[in-house]
């Protein structure tokens, strides 16, 4: 499928100069809203309209911090995975942007939920929530609320919002979520719900301003949707077909943020491993980790997610060989048994997997492979689950994530018969969850008495004097420190493991190249 990418028009461009002098990435978020003529037309080329729009909002908030004595607030909640999480940095990005405080609490005067509808829980989440925001809107008439994300992509969804959660004011979805400043700007002026939910897109638009969550590190949207269509999954129908960006905007953005302090980078996709295939000048994803490599100041490379099918020999050659990417790799498994596994059109079969885990394991000794494993898959009988057991028993995963399965209407799997019943999967989730652990354990113990390098993330929350940080392998360990070594790189003695994490010391200086 083409696409079109859409770019800041030249002159809204700020340069950032790296300490060489050389251009290095563009500072949209530095982007002068003032300038702007909100009194003319709209501006029909993206993302200038988007500017138009937030230089609306702004003066909106101008005037409701001069009636009220205060600036708005706002608070975002984010459900589901790095997707979701990196699109909620671009809502807070263009909501500060409008003039917006950040709340800590959702008692606020904005309120958006960037939702999740991979299973069913997530969904019901949303709605319970809500019932607790209305009371909210109650108290305070000034409240606006908007949902956005994967589950607005669902027609029923939005038709039981509409019809029982009337009080919503904003509903969008994962198409159209560059537009926000725009509606944003429809729901400030209107009375009613503004619902805009678009069926796909073709657009890639680059250049709106985000807010990080991290200084020192930061996701970086590869492509956006999934053509896999497994048999159980809700994503293809909420996410769209797969777009790949443009290599040179990846790599600017990439430039960007290394300039900005970011040292590690996590390259996000559905399915990374088919990055490229589709532009009009194809690239593997091989060839951007190796041109990612090479920008200055990025130490740090990970990304997510792999499909297994797609995993190439040259992928594994180039971690191997890469100082910069994680010693990790998610390579989720659904299923250990290939009898499922085709019902689930996983398109590998169980000996596929299990040859390529080795293949990698061998290529890369000190890789963390972790997984995500669904349990009471259609059909699923105790022969398949126990088979799942062998791949888990044969392949000993760093970690894995273990989901029961969801039915998800709309996906192929809901109309399969033979469901299995609730207490069988529970049973089955027990003992899958069991030897998980025990094996993460037992991995991580190999650890322990090493040292290792780690991006340190944060003060502990829990005990004080400690700083917590994360290995390449994706491990976390504790270790003393204060909130000054907060983004670098520190080499870190494992002196125990207490199950899924270390406590540890500090044993070599920062490496990190910020100093
Ligand atoms: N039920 C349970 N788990 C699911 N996943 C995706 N769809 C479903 C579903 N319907 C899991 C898969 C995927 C992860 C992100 O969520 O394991 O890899
Ligand atoms: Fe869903 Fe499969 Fe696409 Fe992953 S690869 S998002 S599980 S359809």
């Amino acid at each position: 499928m083409s696409h079109k990418t859409v770019r800041l028009k030249t002159h809204f461009l700020f340069w950032l100069y790296d300490r060489k002098g050389e251009k290095s990435g563009e500072m949209y978020n530095e982007i002068d809203l003032d300038k702007i003529d909100i009194h003319a037309e709209p501006p029909m080329e993206e993302p200038a309209r988007q500017y138009y729009y937030m230089a609306k909002c702004r003066e909106w908030v101008r005037e409701f911090e001069r009636k009220n004595g205060h600036r708005p607030c706002f608070f975002t909640q984010t459900f589901g995975c790095q997707m979701n999480a990196r699109d909620s940095e671009k809502l807070t990005g263009i909501l500060k942007k409008a003039g917006y405080a950040e709340a800590d609490s959702e008692e606020a005067d904005f309120v958006i939920y960037n939702t999740c509808t991979v299973r069913e829980n997530a969904n019901l989440k949303v709605y319970g929530r809500l019932g607790v925001l209305h009371g909210y809107k109650k108290k305070n008439p000034n409240m606006k609320i908007a949902l956005c994300g994967c589950m607005m992509q669902e027609p029923s969804v939005v038709e039981k919002i509409k019809k029982s959660y009337g009080f919503v004011d904003l509903i969008f979805g994962t198409h159209n979520i560059f537009k926000f400043a725009e509606l944003l700007w429809a729901a400030l002026i209107s009375e009613r719900t503004v619902t805009d939910v678009w069926d796909g897109t073709e657009q890639v638009v680059e250049d709106l301003p985000l807010e990080r969550k991290y200084s020192f590190k930061s996701g970086v949207n590869i492509m956006f949707g999934c053509n896999n269509f497994c048999s159980y999954c809700i994503v293809p129908y909420v996410r769209g077909r797969e777009r790949s960006r443009e290599p040179e905007d990846i790599l600017r953005e990439i430039k960007g943020l290394a300039a900005d302090g970011v040292t590690e980078i996590m390259l996000l996709g559905q399915n990374v491993n088919s990055y490229g295939k589709t532009l009009k000048t194809p690239i593997r994803f091989a060839e951007l980790l190796q041109r990612a490599e090479k920008i200055e100041g990025i130490e740090r490379i990970r990304f997510m997610t792999s499909h297994p099918k797609d995993l190439s020999d040259e992928l594994i050659q180039v971690m191997a060989e890469s100082k910069k990417i994680c010693r990790h790799l998610h390579l989720p498994l659904q299923s250990g048994s290939s009898r499922i596994l085709k019902a689930m059109n996983r398109k590998y079969t169980k000996e596929q997997y299990l040859a390529l885990a080795e293949k990698i394991r061998k290529a890369i000794p000190d890789i963390a492979l972790t997984t995500d494993i669904i349990v009471g898959f259609p059909g699923e009988t105790e022969e398949d689950f126990l088979e799942t057991l062998k791949v888990v028993w044969t392949v000993r995963f760093e970690s894995a994530f273990t989901f029961i399965y969801s039915k998800r209407t709309g996906t192929p799997a809901a109309a399969m018969e033979e469901q299995v019943p609730e207490d069988v999967v529970k049973d089955r989730f027990d003992r899958l969850l069991h030897e998980v652990q025990k094996i993460a354990n037992e991995r991580a113990q190999l650890l322990t008495g090493t040292k290792q390098m780690v991006l340190v993330e944060e003060t502990n929350s829990r005990m004080t004097d400690y700083v917590t940080g994360r290995l390449s392998s994706n491990h976390v360990v504790h270790f003393p420190g204060d909130a000054s070594l907060v983004g670098k790189i520190m080499q870190v003695s494992l002196d125990e493991c207490r199950g899924f994490y270390f406590m540890g010391r500090a044993t070599g200086a920062s490496l990190s190249g910020l100093e």
